[in-house]
Formats: C-alpha cells, sequence, structure tokens
C-alpha cells in the first residue's frame, strides 16, 4: 500500500517536472545569474522594490529564463527586436497565469485580462471611446474642470493669511497629495462622480481597501492562500461591484431622460452605456460594464498619480529643466490659468519632461504575455504554457537604447537629439494589446502640470530621502517630500 502511494507520488511529481514549461524553454537561453535549481532567483528579491535584480539583469541580458520556487517561471526579455517579434507573434496573446490568478482573486474580467474573441469583442467598443475627438469632446472638459480645482486645493493648502500669498517653508509629501486628489479628477471625468456624492467616498474607500489587499498578495503568492484573506477580498469586491453597480442605475435613468445628442458631454460611463459594438449593433450588459470600470478604476488612476509625483521630484532637482518648462508654460497659457487641447499640443517640452519620467519611473516596470502554444522567439524555442515577462524598465535603462540611461534628459526626445527604437521606450507596452487609456493618461497629466507649475514651484527637501517601492505598481517608497512655493507670476492666486 505503502508503495502504491509512493510511486503514484513520484508520478504526479515527475508529470509535474515533464509537463512544467520551464523545463522545456530552449536551453541556450541563459539562465539568471546565481540561481538554484530549487528556489530560482526567488532568495534575491530582497530589496524594497523586488523586481530591481529582475530589472538589472535584463539590462545585462537581452533574453534570459527565470523561476522562484518553479511556481512563477519567465522568460524575461528587454531586446526592443524581441520585444517588437512578441508583439507580432500571435501564439504570444495571452496574458500570464499570474493575471489569471488576479482575475479570479478579484472576479473582475475586464478588457485587461481578457484575450481571444472575448477580448476583441470588447476592444471593439471601447476604443472608440478613447479615440482623440472623443477624448477632446466628452473627457477632456472633465480633466481641465477636476485639475483646476485640484489645484485650487493644493494652492489653498499651502497659502498663509496675510504673507502675501507665499506658502511656508514646509515640506510636504506631494506623492500623498496627488494620489488623495488625483481620484477626484479621475472619477470626476470618466465617471461624473463628484466631492460630496455619496457614491465618490464608498468607490473610493472600498477600492483603496481592495487595492490594499491585492498589494499584500502582489509579491507574496502563499496569502492569496489564506481563507480569511480570501474572504475579505471577496466580501470587498461585493462591495465594490454593488456602488459600481448603483451609479450604472443612476447613469441610466439620467440618458433615459435625455434626448441622445451627438453635442451632449457623456463621461465615459455614459459612453459605455450607449456606445454599440460596430459589427453586431450589442450593447455593454451591466455586469460587463461593471467589469470595464473596475479595470478603469484600478489601471488608471494609481498610475496617472504615482507618475505626477515623480515628475515633481524629477523635476524639483533639476532647475534648468524647471525653467525651460516654466517658460513654456508660461508662454503657451499666457494669462490663462489652464490648458486648451490646443495649448496642450503646443507643449512639447512639457510632454518630453513627462516622457523622460515615464522612461524612467514608469508604473508598470514589466508587462507579461503567455505562449498559447508552442513557439518561437528570437530563434529560441518556447513551450506552451511559458511565460514571457517583457522588462519595460530593463529597455529603458539599456546603454544600447539610450545614451546616458540612468539620467533625466528630456531633451533626449528632441527631433535629432538620438535615435531611439521605436520598441525601446514602451511604458503603456505596444501592439493591440498597448494601454488603452494612454492618450487619456497623457492628457491628464499634461493638464494637471500645466495647471500645478502655473501656480506653483517645488523646491527639494534635502533631509527627506527618495526610494522606490513595488506592490502592483512602482512608487516613491518614502513618499516625495518638497517645498512648495506659490509662484511669484501671480501672487495674488491663492487669495
Ligand atoms: C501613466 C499611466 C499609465 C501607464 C504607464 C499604463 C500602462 C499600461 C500597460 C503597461 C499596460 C499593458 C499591461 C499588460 O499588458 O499586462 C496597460 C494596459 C491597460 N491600461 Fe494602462 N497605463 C496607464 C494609465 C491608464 C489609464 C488612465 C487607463 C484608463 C483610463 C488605462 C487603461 C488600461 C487598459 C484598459 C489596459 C488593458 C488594455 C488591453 O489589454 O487591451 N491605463 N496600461
Amino acid at each position: 500500500m505503502a508503495s502504491a502511494a509512493v510511486t503514484f507520488l513520484v508520478y504526479k511529481a515527475a508529470r509535474f517536472i515533464l509537463s512544467d514549461p520551464f523545463e522545456r524553454v530552449d536551453p541556450s537561453i541563459p539562465p539568471s545569474p546565481s540561481a538554484n535549481n530549487f528556489s530560482g532567483a526567488a532568495l534575491q528579491l530582497t530589496e524594497s522594490f523586488q523586481m530591481a535584480p529582475l530589472i538589472r539583469w535584463s539590462v545585462q541580458f537581452p533574453i534570459y529564463k527565470v523561476h522562484f520556487f518553479k511556481v512563477r517561471r519567465y522568460v524575461v526579455i528587454s531586446d526592443p527586436e524581441l520585444i517588437k517579434e512578441l508583439v507580432n507573434n500571435r501564439d504570444l496573446d495571452a496574458k500570464s497565469d499570474d493575471l489569471e490568478e488576479l482575475t479570479t482573486l478579484t472576479g473582475v474580467n475586464g478588457i485587461g485580462t481578457t484575450h481571444g474573441p472575448q477580448w476583441k469583442e470588447t476592444h471593439r467598443v471601447l476604443a472608440p471611446l478613447f479615440n482623440y475627438a472623443n477624448l477632446e469632446h466628452h473627457l477632456f472638459p472633465g480633466v481641465v474642470q477636476n485639475a483646476s480645482n485640484l489645484v485650487e486645493e493644493i494652492s489653498s493648502r499651502f497659502a498663509v493669511n496675510g504673507s502675501g500669498g507665499r506658502a511656508p517653508l514646509q515640506s510636504v509629501d506631494i506623492d500623498k497629495i496627488l494620489v488623495d486628489t488625483t481620484y477626484s479628477i479621475g472619477s470626476g471625468a470618466l465617471f461624473g462622480l463628484k466631492l460630496g456624492d455619496a457614491l465618490y467616498a464608498e468607490i473610493k474607500s472600498s477600492m483603496h481597501a481592495l487595492i490594499n489587499l491585492l498589494n499584500e498578495s502582489s509579491m507574496r503568492p502563499l496569502t492569496a492562500a489564506n481563507p480569511l484573506y480570501r474572504f475579505k477580498v471577496s466580501r470587498l469586491r461585493r462591495e465594490f461591484r454593488g456602488y459600481i453597480a448603483a451609479l450604472i442605475n443612476i447613469k441610466r435613468a439620467k440618458l433615459e431622460t435625455e434626448m441622445p445628442s451627438t453635442a451632449a458631454r457623456m463621461d465615459l460611463m455614459e459612453s459605455m452605456i450607449r456606445a454599440k459594438d460596430p459589427e453586431t449593433g450589442a450593447s455593454l450588459d451591466d455586469e460587463n460594464i461593471i467589469d470595464q470600470s473596475a479595470t478603469f478604476f484600478f489601471g488608471g488612476y494609481n498610475t496617472t498619480a504615482r507618475t505626477l509625483a515623480w515628475v515633481v521630484h524629477l523635476v524639483s532637482q533639476h532647475p534648468t529643466v524647471e525653467t525651460k518648462l516654466l517658460e513654456e508654460i508660461d508662454r503657451v497659457l499666457g494669462e490663462r490659468d489652464v490648458p486648451s487641447t490646443v495649448d496642450l499640443s503646443q507643449l512639447t517640452y512639457l510632454n518630453m519632461v513627462v516622457k523622460e519620467t515615464l522612461r524612467l519611473y514608469c508604473p508598470a516596470p514589466v508587462y507579461v504575455r503567455r505562449a498559447l502554444r508552442d513557439t518561437k522567439l528570437g530563434g529560441y524555442d518556447i513551450p506552451e504554457g511559458m511565460n514571457v515577462m517583457v522588462s519595460i524598465l530593463g529597455a529603458h535603462y539599456s546603454a544600447s537604447n539610450f545614451s546616458d540611461p540612468s539620467q533625466f534628459i528630456p531633451e533626449r526626445w528632441q527631433e535629432g537629439f538620438e535615435k531611439v527604437h521605436s520598441y525601446a521606450f514602451i511604458p503603456f507596452a505596444k501592439g493591440e494589446r498597448s494601454c488603452l487609456g494612454q492618450r487619456y493618461a497623457m492628457m491628464q497629466m499634461k493638464t494637471v502640470l500645466c495647471c500645478i507649475y502655473k501656480r506653483l514651484i517645488f523646491r527639494p527637501d534635502n533631509w527627506s530621502s527618495v526610494g522606490v517601492g513595488q506592490d502592483l505598481i512602482v512608487f516613491p517608497k518614502f513618499g516625495i517630500h518638497v517645498v512648495p512655493k506659490i509662484r511669484e507670476l501671480n501672487p495674488t492666486a491663492c487669495s
């Protein structure tokens, strides 16, 4: 009996090992440095930015393989030609199995986690909502309105009565402020939620609680196996979905009383309710709209807030960049405090500053695809089921792709400065599965920065530390501490 059990276990273990795609990866792909066969590179992930070693290896090796106790296993690529090949290889079209675990955990099956025909159908309906005309007509006015409210709020926090509008020499954590306040821009522009609406606060607090729980398990897979943890997640996700369902009901009731008109401005949720598949004419049902809305809440909020905080940090450290940026904003905006879409297209230096920040501190350091069947990449064998990780930061920090890659040089994006491979700068990924919200994100970030720098400048707080931390995204571990000053140019702005 005992020997039968042992034989069975050996058989199961052998099957696991033989079917493990990691064992069938092309042997000529080098392994990560100092990895051992049992734990792989797991014991090397000791930094607060856990992925840092993976990024450093990918700066060194254009392709390598790595595993963590064989539970997670990847071929990691950072070479732009390999990234281009991956984007065009339909056999590498699926999202990773880690993401599938996240989908099961959150119960959110939005456009970011599906693939194949289900993804295509949703993409046909959602992609037009983010085209330039729709952004300009429907979403931009909400972004401007909410961005200028945000700057009012930030400025008023720093204003000192009776001191000529000058801010006190007090350091603030601008990362925390931006994370707090950027929610109001996204939820206002995309979902029509206003501070004071009951659902504004309810969605915010349940989303934060859910994100905090997901962050807990993002780098510690065993956490997700804990039944208490799973119970908490499922309670919160029911609550979160309930709030979004309530918002859909409010929007549907509003839309039923309004005549459809091309001139009327709609937020993203209203547009999703009205949208039809251009091929089949089908609309999205409520469950689908909840999934997509949750995807936009999760994917579109911390990413932009954190990038804005890194911009403030980098600009505060580089006075010549600050001077050029302020000069451009003042010249393009003149007396106005908020930009138009035409202004945004003329703010070319601001665009370079944001791009350079995304190169150095991109919120998503990697993204992952899974092989749907046995395939090849760069001539190497990639077996079915294997995850291929694209090291975004590896490509961004490689000296083969950028001169002085660790330096903040917005001018590198000027025409003629250096030739950048079109797959070497990929903060929003590439190809048809790239970020659906990238135009919106750039528009939102540039608008907020324009409004902020019209009123405020920031000096570095030399006694505070800056570090990189990581959960679902990369973020400033100790916040971004800066000393805000109301700009002399507009001394009455905060009175
Ligand atoms: C700085 C801001 C942002 C960055 C750096 C960023 C980055 C990315 C990246 C790298 C991906 C690919 C992920 C993967 O394939 O696993 C992605 C996908 C996506 N992003 Fe963003 N994102 C940002 C902001 C936004 C915003 C504001 C929205 C929505 C309002 C958004 C919506 C999406 C969606 C829906 C997808 C999935 C697309 C698909 O699978 O077809 N993102 N984003």
